[in-house]
């Protein structure tokens, strides 16, 4: 299984903050945005990563996670030229999937929940075993500025509709995919949507006419939240701030992840902590280094 974070776009929702920065390198209460969809594809135990951002962002995402090996895992880097849509990072990846499944998560989605560990491992084992495309529903409030499910009676997919003005239900596509390895094939057939994107929806609907796309509706017991505006990144960062400060334990700690799955011992644990003590982030890794 090959991950894969979207991370490119230039941000344009965010400036002018975004101007010389990528939003995916923004802090989120107290980590970088990119953490948390990184998290993610850890706690599915997957090593090889590819991470798609800008030719203006590759250097900082390059100095910020390195070749992953502190974090025991694979990461890669390739560049998305300009903002022509999800499903490009097909195209981009192709090389790297090579005749693998894959994993897309967008690098400004937030998922929390009790469960989501199995949720996220039981659509990586499926996805294998059927040899069939997953997505995950998840019920908004603004079903219309997302791609949205059409279901039948028995919540089987019937199609998607992007930025539906009258949706055809609550439940929004949100922004993890697994797929089987024709998602290449499939992506290199796709023609540019009206905004001129190669759209993660039409490749989606390819699955669903061919009967081949598995829906998991996710329960009211899960936070999904994209970050891509002023009030979603500050929204995001609250919501954090509030389940770390209650429970004292950090979301999308990727040394606890690693360490948790036997991806580094206590001694590399113990040097990320020294090295970034002066900080919240690294007291907690001190902390835990201690109870280990
Ligand atoms: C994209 C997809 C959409 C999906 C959303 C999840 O929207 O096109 O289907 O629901 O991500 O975040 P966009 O970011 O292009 O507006």
């Amino acid at each position: 299984m090959k991950g894969i974070i979207l991370a490119g776009g230039s941000g344009t929702r965010l400036f002018p903050t975004t101007k010389i920065i990528s939003k995916h390198l923004l802090p989120v209460y107290d980590k970088p945005m990119i953490y948390y969809p990184l998290s993610i594809l850890l706690l599915g135990r997957i090593k090889d990563i590819l991470i798609i951002t800008t030719p203006r962002d590759l250097p900082r995402f390059k100095e910020l996670l390195e070749d992953g090996r502190k974090w025991g895992i694979n990461i890669h880097y390739a560049i998305q030229n300009k903002p022509n849509g999800i499903a490009e990072a097909f195209k981009i990846a192709a090389d790297f999937i090579e005749n693998d499944f894959s994993t897309l998560i967008l690098g400004d989605n937030l998922f929390f929940g009790h469960g989501l560990t199995d949720l996220i491992n039981a659509s990586i084992k499926e996805v294998q075993q059927e040899n069939k495309a997953i997505i995950w529903g998840y019920t908004v409030k603004n079903p219309e500025q997302y791609g949205v499910l059409e279901l039948d009676k028995k919540e089987t997919p019937l199609r998607i509709v992007e930025k539906p003005v009258n949706p055809p239900s609550k439940w929004a596509v949100v922004g993890i995919y697994f797929y089987p390895p024709d998602v290449i094939d499939k992506a290199s057939k796709l023609v540019p949507s009206e905004r001129g994107e190669l759209e993660i929806t039409d490749l989606n609907n390819l699955y669903i006419k061919e009967n081949r796309m598995i829906v998991k509706l996710m329960g009211r017991g899960y936070a999904w939240l994209d970050m891509g505006t002023a009030e979603n990144l500050l929204l995001a960062s609250q919501f954090v701030e509030t389940m770390e400060k209650r429970t004292g334990l950090k979301i999308a700690c990727l040394e606890e992840i690693a360490y948790r799955n036997g991806f580094i011992n206590h001694q590399r644990l113990l040097e990320i902590a020294e090295s970034m003590r002066q900080s919240a982030y690294g007291e907690y890794l001190l902390k835990l280094s201690k109870e280990f």
